[in-house]
């Protein structure tokens, strides 16, 4: 493994089925009375959110956690970031306190790339901008494999607002790297430029892909990212591109539907959906703990002496 999680395009083969396996294993931890190891005691991390953020944070704290690393959370809102200091001067405020590792979220793509270069500590993506979320594909790979057994082979639909996800390109990455097939599904003008060169196919009609799909994944309309007017009205999205009942009944038997969340319901996914057994989206959440707490025994402690002490890596 190398020392930080930027991309996901940054694990082999090799690298990205460790994680998942090692995701596996202390998933066992959370059955047990006590959950929590020692492994990563007296190292440090620390959450640093940019941007809003409900469960990647507090799922990197509980991994943490667990693993009885202390934790520091920052968060832009309340800090000198409102007085304007720099993503830099944080990070070496940050460095002098001591950090391990810190997991970052983002709203500009790169700011990971960057920070990695300033701290010696190992730098995980938490979401940049529209750039990358790495933990978020390994999470939705693991729960895609413990639902259906494999990873090889597997058709995977993406389909929503492909331009503004990180989470699609990290996922495209990973799945490939896996063995996966994924499809694209989405309005032209949600397709970012450049698709073409990404390992996957692309498509407008998400009818037309659901019969050949193991698992589907619907991705949120990011408002919040969205300048223009990508689509004529919510309405007419959600009829062309929204999964409601009739059209899950496309899917076959045993095929999966996820979503990484937050939801808008009504608009990309009916709650029915969301809330029927075929989703997995409350797994999504908690295999996340899991997939979070290998990465950062992976990163921080994984090559560590018998003490758990060691900074080899
Ligand atoms: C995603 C994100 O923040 O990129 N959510 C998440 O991490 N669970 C997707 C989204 O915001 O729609």
């Amino acid at each position: 493994m190398k020392r930080h999680l930027i991309s996901a395009g940054d694990l082999s083969r090799d690298d990205a089925l460790l994680v998942l396996d090692t995701a596996e294993e202390l998933a066992q931890v959370a059955e047990r009375p006590i959950r929590k190891l020692p492994t990563l005691r007296g190292r440090t991390v620390v959450n640093l959110f940019y941007e809003d953020s409900t469960r990647t944070r507090i799922s990197f704290e509980a991994a943490a956690k667990r693993l009885s690393a202390d934790v520091i959370n920052f968060s832009a809102k309340g800090s000198s970031v409102a007085k304007g200091e720099s993503l830099k001067d944080t990070a070496l405020t940050l460095e002098a306190m001591g950090a391990d590792a810190v997991v970052v979220r983002h709203p500009a793509s790169g700011a990971p790339h960057r920070l990695a270069g300033w701290v010696h500590g190992s730098v995980i993506n938490a979401g940049d901008g529209t750039h990358e979320h790495p933990t978020q594909a390994l999470l939705d790979a693991f729960t895609m494999r413990r639902r259906l057994g494999r990873l090889e082979g597997l058709r995977v639909t993406i389909a929503g607002d492909v331009l503004h996800s990180r989470v699609a390109r990290s996922n495209v990455l990973l799945l490939h790297t896996l063995g996966a097939d994924v499809m694209l599904v989405a309005p032209p003008t949600l397709l970012p430029y450049g698709v073409s060169s990404w390992p996957c196919e692309t498509g407008y009609d998400l009818d037309s892909a659901l019969p050949k799909t193991d698992v589907v994944m619907m991705l949120r309309v990011q408002a919040e990212r969205m300048n223009a007017a990508y689509f004529p009205t919510v309405h007419e999205y959600s009829r062309r591109y929204g999964l409601d009942v009739s059209r899950m009944a496309l899917l076959p038997e045993h095929a999966i539907v996820m979503h990484p969340g937050p939801m808008n319901r009504g608009v990309e996914i009916a709650a029915e959906v969301a809330d029927s057994p075929r989703s997995t989206i409350v797994e999504q959440v908690s295999n996340g703990v899991s997939v979070r707490m290998a990465v950062l025994y992976l990163l921080l402690g994984g090559a560590a002496g018998e003490d758990g002490a060691g900074v080899d890596r």
